[in-house]
């Protein structure tokens, strides 16, 4: 995708609040990305990617971040969270199985594309399978009439099997191979090798009872993916996603911080915290990575790391791994101001989202402004009293607030509920004043 940083930005301010600088260092990174890929290829393997470091307390939208780019960039892209890992012979996923996961993330990717491309082999491949099903052949020796007749018949059944008229008839069809798909990524290449044939022996013993009767609806779905590994070339996909994986491929590593050693709590360091930073360094800053698809190298995977850094900070980080994250961001604490943009200007905001809820029971809710400023003021009131958990506060006290007329909300069936501020404090006030009350219940 080659979205200026202008566009990306702009993309993320319809979901996220705030916090410019993270999302223009990263839109900027992206951009970086794409301008390496129309140099030449000597130039393009001197640029090397400039990782980010996200620093922010919880809930001012790290996460949100990532999670919107994730879905709006059609690149290779994974989350993953660094507290999964564990060092190398320990028990637990090592930290080169996220590179596994990104080639799987790339390769479905890939395959999306090649299929939207041939979709239309694919729908008649199916097609011509469960006509031949519902229409027996015709006997080699007929007549030219007869296999004119056959012809027209044909394309009738062709067209009601199309249009959904013969969904509901059964046919039996063959399954090639027993679909037992290991996708275990975190297998080390080897074991996924030995895996592979186990399957495929199975899927040989089966071979007498894989027919199966099933309806033509179904039939719709199940042929096609037989008709994805018969059309489609999988060594080019995958070749092609190894590819975007290395050049493009973005990987969010979050929770950074709960792999730092606090060097406040000397004498209690956890050996495998510093061992799985350890295990980081040559993959963020490049190595080959030996998958079941083929070889990957990282040296340009781009690495955006985040943490909330409350009991740690990124000195704590082993010297080396800090270093391999030259950019650095921090998200600001969420004002009273933000919390409001949240809840009004987000798309599929919170608000949008108890509307929505509600009125799958008839009950229209309506927030009044000033309700909404209230929340927003009552919801930072509480992240300085008790603790900062940022937009999170919004969802226990807009879940308090609207508690009763969620639970009643048979009551008010084709009526209209306006939120004011008076019913916002009703609810509130008492919880935000007595701090271990809404310790308690926010
Ligand atoms: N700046 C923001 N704009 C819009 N929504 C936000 C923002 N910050 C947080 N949110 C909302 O708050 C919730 C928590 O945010 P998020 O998951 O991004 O937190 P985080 O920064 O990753 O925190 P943590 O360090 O605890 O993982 C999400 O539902 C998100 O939609
Ligand atoms: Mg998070």
């Amino acid at each position: 995708m080659n979205l200026t940083p202008k566009e990306i930005v702009e993309y993320l301010d319809r979901y996220v609040i705030s916090q410019k600088d993270a999302k223009k260092t990263i839109a900027l990174a992206l951009r970086t990305r794409y301008r390496r890929m129309q140099l030449s290829k000597e130039l393009q393997d001197e640029i090397m990617p400039k990782n980010i470091l996200m620093i922010g307390s919880t809930g001012v939208g790290k996460t949100e971040i990532s999670r919107r780019l994730a879905k709006m960039m059609k690149v290779p892209f994974i989350k993953v969270e660094a507290s999964k890992y564990t060092e190398v012979g320990f028990v637990g996923r090592d930290v080169e199985s996220m590179i596994r996961d990104l080639v799987v993330s790339s390769i479905a990717i890939v395959k999306a594309e090649r299929e939207e491309e041939n979709k239309d082999k694919i729908d008649n491949y199916v097609i011509n399978k469960i006509v031949e099903k519902l229409l027996p052949p015709l006997p080699d020796q007929a007549t030219p009439e007869k296999k004119d007749d056959y012809k027209k018949l044909l394309k009738t059944m062709e067209e009601k099997v199309i249009h959904g008229e013969m969904d509901e008839k059964i046919i039996q069809i063959k399954f090639d191979k027993v679909n037992i798909e290991f996708n275990d990524t975190n297998l080390p290449p080897e074991m996924a090798k030995v895996q592979e044939s186990f399957s495929k022996i199975f899927s040989t013993m089966n071979k007498e009872d894989n027919k199966k009767d099933v309806t033509v609806k179904d039939a719709k779905v199940l042929l096609r993916q037989e008709a994805t590994s018969k059309l489609l070339d999988m060594t080019n996909i995958n070749a092609e996603a190894l590819r975007r994986a290395e050049d493009g491929g973005i990987i969010f590593l979050d929770e950074i911080d709960k792999i730092a050693i606090s060097s406040k709590s000397q004498g209690r360091n956890d050996p495998s915290k510093e061992g799985v930073q350890r295990d980081l360094l040559p993959i963020v800053e490049g190595s080959s990575v030996t998958t079941k698809y083929g070889v990957i190298n990282t040296d340009h995977i781009l690495f955006i790391a985040a943490g909330a850094f409350h009991l740690t900070k990124p000195s704590d980080l082993i010297p080396e791994l800090q270093g391999r994250f030259p950019l650095r961001v921090e998200l600001e604490a969420l004002t009273e101001e933000s919390l409001y943009l949240i809840l009004t200007q987000t798309k599929n905001s919170l608000l949008k989202q108890y509307e929505a809820l509600l009125s799958v029971e008839g009950l229209k809710i309506i927030f009044e402004d000033d309700a909404i400023k209230a929340i927003a003021k009552l919801a930072h009131k509480a992240n300085e009293i008790t603790e900062d958990i940022g937009a999170r506060r919004l969802h226990t006290v807009i879940e308090k607030v609207l508690e009763d007329i969620s639970f009643n909300a048979d009551e008010y069936k084709d009526k209209e509920y306006v939120i004011t501020s008076k019913l916002v404090h009703e609810k509130l006030d008492l919880v935000v004043e007595n701090d271990d009350l809404s310790r308690y219940i926010l």
